[in-house]
C-alpha cells in the first residue's frame, strides 16, 4: 500500500492524533448497529484498534471478533493490543471472508478512504448475514470536525495551494446526502444517516501538534512534507486558530453515521 494518508505510521502516533476520538466513536457505531453480546462481528479498516476493541468489550468474546486494515503496522498493533480476535491484512474491496458470515460489519472513518466505496460497501453487506447491520462512519470534515476544520483552514492561510489537499473538498462521502447514495449504491437502500459529536482531550498543544510531525493521517503527511520554517508558521497559525490556551482542552468531532441492513 502506498503512504499517500499516512496510514503507514507508527500506530502510536495515531493514538495520538485521530485514535483519541476513536474509543468515544465506537460506541456510537455499536449502538447503531445494535451489536449484543455474542454477537459475531467484523472491523473494517480497523486502524490501531479502537472500535475493534470496543467490539471486544461489547461481544465479551475476542474470538468473536475480526478485523481487517491494509496498513501493516496498523494491523499489527490491532492483533497485539486484542488477542484471541482474527485480525488481517486487507481491503474492503475484497474481504477475506464467506458470504453471510456475521451478524454486522462496522467501519469507523474508512469509507473515505476506499478505492472503491462502492464495492467495499458491498463486500460489507456481502459478509453479514441477511436483516443484519452494516455501519459506516465518516467524519464532517467540511464543519464540524475542529481540530481537521481548523488545521486545513491554517494550512491554506499559510500555504494557498494547500487548499486542493484540504479534506473537506477531497474526501468523498461527508456529507450526509453522499454517504447515503454510497449505501443505495452498494445494495443497502434506505440506511439511516444520523450525525454524532464526539470529543477528545488534549493536556495542552503541544499534544495535539506532536502526532503531526510523524507524518500520520493526510494532516500529518502534510506536516511532514513542509521545510522547518512553513511547518513553524503552521504550527502557529493552527494554534490561533483553533482558540486554546497552552493548557488542557477539549475539541468536539462531528461525523455522520449510515447504518443500512442487509435484505432478508
Ligand atoms: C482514519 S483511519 C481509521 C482507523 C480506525 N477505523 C479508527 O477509527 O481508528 C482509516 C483506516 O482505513 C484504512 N484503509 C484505507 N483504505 C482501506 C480499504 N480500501 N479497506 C479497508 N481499510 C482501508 C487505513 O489503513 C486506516 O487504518
Amino acid at each position: 500500500m502506498s503512504d499517500q494518508h499516512g496510514f503507514l505510521a507508527p500506530a502510536e502516533a495515531y493514538d495520538r492524533h485521530i485514535g483519541r476520538y476513536g474509543p468515544e466513536l465506537a460506541k456510537q457505531l455499536i449502538a447503531a448497529a445494535g451489536i449484543e453480546p455474542g454477537d459475531h462481528v467484523l472491523d473494517v479498516g480497523c486502524g490501531p484498534g479502537a472500535l475493534t476493541g470496543a467490539l471486544v468489550a461489547t461481544t465479551g468474546r475476542p474470538e468473536l471478533v475480526a478485523a481487517v486494515d491494509p496498513s501493516p503496522p496498523f494491523a499489527a498493533a490491532c492483533a497485539e493490543r486484542l488477542p484471541g480476535t482474527d485480525v488481517r491484512t486487507g481491503a474492503a474491496e475484497s474481504l477475506p471472508f464467506p458470504d453471510d458470515t456475521f451478524d454486522a460489519a462496522l467501519s469507523q472513518l474508512v469509507v473515505n478512504f476506499m478505492q472503491d466505496a462502492t464495492a467495499g460497501v458491498r463486500e460489507m453487506a456481502r459478509v453479514v448475514k441477511p436483516g443484519g447491520a452494516v455501519v459506516a462512519a465518516v467524519w464532517d470534515y467540511a464543519g464540524g470536525m475542529t481540530l481537521l476544520r481548523r488545521f486545513w483552514d491554517a494550512a491554506a492561510a499559510i500555504d494557498p495551494s494547500a487548499a486542493a489537499l484540504d479534506e473537506g473538498r477531497t474526501m468523498r462521502y461527508c456529507t450526509p446526502g453522499e454517504l447515503g447514495r454510497l449505501f443505495d449504491g452498494a445494495g443497502l437502500p434506505g440506511a439511516v444517516i444520523d450525525s454524532v459529536i464526539v470529543t477528545a482531550w488534549y493536556d495542552g498543544y503541544e499534544d495535539l501538534w506532536a502526532p503531526l510531525e510523524q507524518g500520520v493521517g493526510p494532516s500529518g503527511a502534510y506536516v511532514a512534507s513542509l521545510d522547518a520554517d512553513r511547518r513553524a508558521a503552521l504550527r502557529e497559525e493552527l494554534f490561533r486558530r483553533l482558540e486554546v490556551i497552552d493548557a488542557p482542552f477539549m475539541l468536539d468531532a462531528q461525523a455522520f453515521l449510515a447504518t443500512g441492513h442487509v435484505p432478508r
